[in-house]
């Protein structure tokens, strides 16, 4: 980051928009940029306090610089090499007194050795500046820096130093919160357990999981189910398990490619959601749903953008890692005309998201689900986008079976009790949630009636559920014949999969 900021200065970008919320971190790599050769000063905006030399106090102001027009100006004016940063001017760029101001200032910088530097959490570039400027996204702290956090932390503390292991677990624990929020997290464990060991690191790890979800945008997901929780779904499993330590550096020096990510199609209630959240167990990966919905904020233009991008940097700066985003295909409804709808926000972040997966090198596993197809963008499903597409159908009376057998078995019932064939033979064309509440549904008939539950009760309350895929059947036909040409089946085994193909 230092490195990509200060080729810009170097390279002499007039105007450069650094997206960020820590605004003391970005300011001292600024001031170290601006001590290499040519040495420039640093001067701050604020919309309080007007332009202040960095470093100086808040009363010695360049006077009459508190509106953005009469501060532009005064840059305009200096002669010296000099970076002038502006501190949140993101509500009055969209001014056109502004803007005119400072295309005008960015026009005359020429050799001068002048930069302006944009300092905002969100991005907002009017039309009339989208050429001129250069964006930085203003990265999460990494282990290095984070262990400065740590080290200082433990010196004022007077703690002892903790092993090497300890330490990195410290330090993995608080990747992905800011610098500020690493320090308050490393304090509040501190207070609470009076020491920085290898005992605190699970209190840091809870303390990142609220700042993650206060966001509301991610949150972090503890699944205990594991695979086998899942009935069916054979070749699905399949594949995943053979990725369990597609993430480890032996696979990188194997020379495999880090996975990307995998897009599951299917019909409602049949798996989808619970088999993106068992993979954390099965990969010992954290699992971090980013809510499409929570993305979308119309209050201020651009603050949609930056809600995914802080979200995605976010889970990079926590890989390797899984992001669950399920029912993708809500988010990115109709983004191909959405343009008149909602000024063209959704099919902005649809785009954010493709190049983001496009281009990201850090392993962050993509795993989205989606049951209405017609509603994603081509783009979306092109080959290469995704690892691999998967389909879930409805269970065939073989994984119904093992649905009985799973949901039974959870709810601590002996199988033989059950006749199981007849059980599936009643339930053709179900999906997993319903024979789920079938089962629940039998449960509370015996219940009231102060009885155990039996084979005739499941019998009752599936015959009385008319499943979806009868009352959406023209849906879930659709869906079924489109999912054939595109999708991998999530059930069919290896064997039957190659004779698909071949
Ligand atoms: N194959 C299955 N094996 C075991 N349980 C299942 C299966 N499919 C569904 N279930 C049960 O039904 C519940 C709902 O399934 P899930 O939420 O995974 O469906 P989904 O495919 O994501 O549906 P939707 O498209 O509506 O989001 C699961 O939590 C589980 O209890
Ligand atoms: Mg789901």
């Amino acid at each position: 980051m230092k490195e990509e900021l200060n080729i810009l200065i170097q390279a002499q970008y007039p105007l450069i928009y650094l997206v960020t919320s820590e605004e003391e971190r970005a300011e001292q790599t600024i001031a170290t940029i601006a001590q290499m050769k040519p040495q420039r000063r640093v001067f701050v905006w604020t919309v309080t306090h007007g332009i202040v030399e960095y470093g100086q106090p808040r009363n010695v102001t360049q006077h009459n610089t508190v509106s953005p027009e009469a501060a532009i100006e005064w840059v305009v004016r200096q002669r010296e090499p000099g970076i002038f940063v502006f501190k949140d001017l993101h509500p009055f760029i969209d001014s056109p007194a502004v803007t005119r101001w400072l295309r005008d200032a960015i026009a005359g910088f020429k050799d001068t050795h002048k930069a302006i530097v944009l300092m905002s959490p969100v991005q907002t570039i009017p039309i009339e500046l989208e050429k001129e400027v250069a964006v930085l996204d203003y990265p999460l702290p990494d282990m290095a820096e984070l262990n400065q956090v740590l080290s200082q932390q433990l010196e004022q503390t007077r703690s002892r130093r903790p092993t090497t292991e300890t330490r990195e677990k410290l330090l993995k624990a608080t990747l992905g919160l800011t610098r500020d929020e690493a320090e308050k997290v490393y304090r509040k464990a501190h207070v609470t357990a009076g020491r920085l060991t290898e005992g605190e690191v699970d209190i840091v790890l809870s303390e990142k999981k609220q700042l993650i979800r206060r966001n509301g945008i991610l949150e972090y997901i503890e699944e205990d189910e594991t695979l086998d929780s899942v009935g069916g779904l054979e070749e699905l499993k399949h594949w995943l398990r053979q990725r369990s330590n597609a993430f480890t550096e032996r696979a990188r020096e194997y020379g495999l490619p880090q996975p990307k990510g995998m897009l599951i199609l299917g019909v409602p209630g049949c798996g989808k959601s619970l088999i993106a959240k068992t993979t954390s167990r099965l990969w010992g990966l954290p699992l971090l749903r980013l809510d499409m919905g929570r993305v979308y904020d119309g209050s201020m233009v651009g603050r949609s953008e930056a809600n995914l991008r802080n979200a995605l940097k976010t889970a990079e700066s926590i890989s390797p890692t899984i992001l669950f985003i399920d029912e993708i295909d809500k988010a990115f409804a109709g983004s191909a005309g959405s343009a008149d709808s909602d000024g063209g926000t959704s099919s902005r972040i649809f785009g954010s998201f493709l190049t983001w997966m496009q281009e990201k090198t850090s392993p962050v596993f993509v795993m989205a689900t989606a049951n209405r197809v017609e509603r994603l963008p081509g783009e979306f499903l092109r080959k290469g986008r995704f690892d691999e597409i998967f389909f879930v159908d409805l269970p065939s009376a073989e994984e119904r079976k093992e649905i009985f057998r799973i949901h039974l078995t959870k709810r601590r019932r002996e199988i033989a009790r059950f006749d199981l064939d007849q059980l599936v033979a009643v339930c053709d064309g179900f999906s997993g949630a319903e024979i789920e509440q079938g089962i629940v549904a039998a449960m509370y008939e015996a219940f009231a009636q102060e009885r155990e539950f039996t084979q005739l009760d499941i019998i009752a309350a599936l015959r009385a559920t008319l499943p979806l895929s009868k009352t959406m059947s023209e849906q879930v036909t659709a869906l079924r014949d489109w999912a054939r040409q595109r999708a991998r089946p999530a059930a069919a085994s290896v064997a039957e999969y190659q004779r698909l193909e071949f």
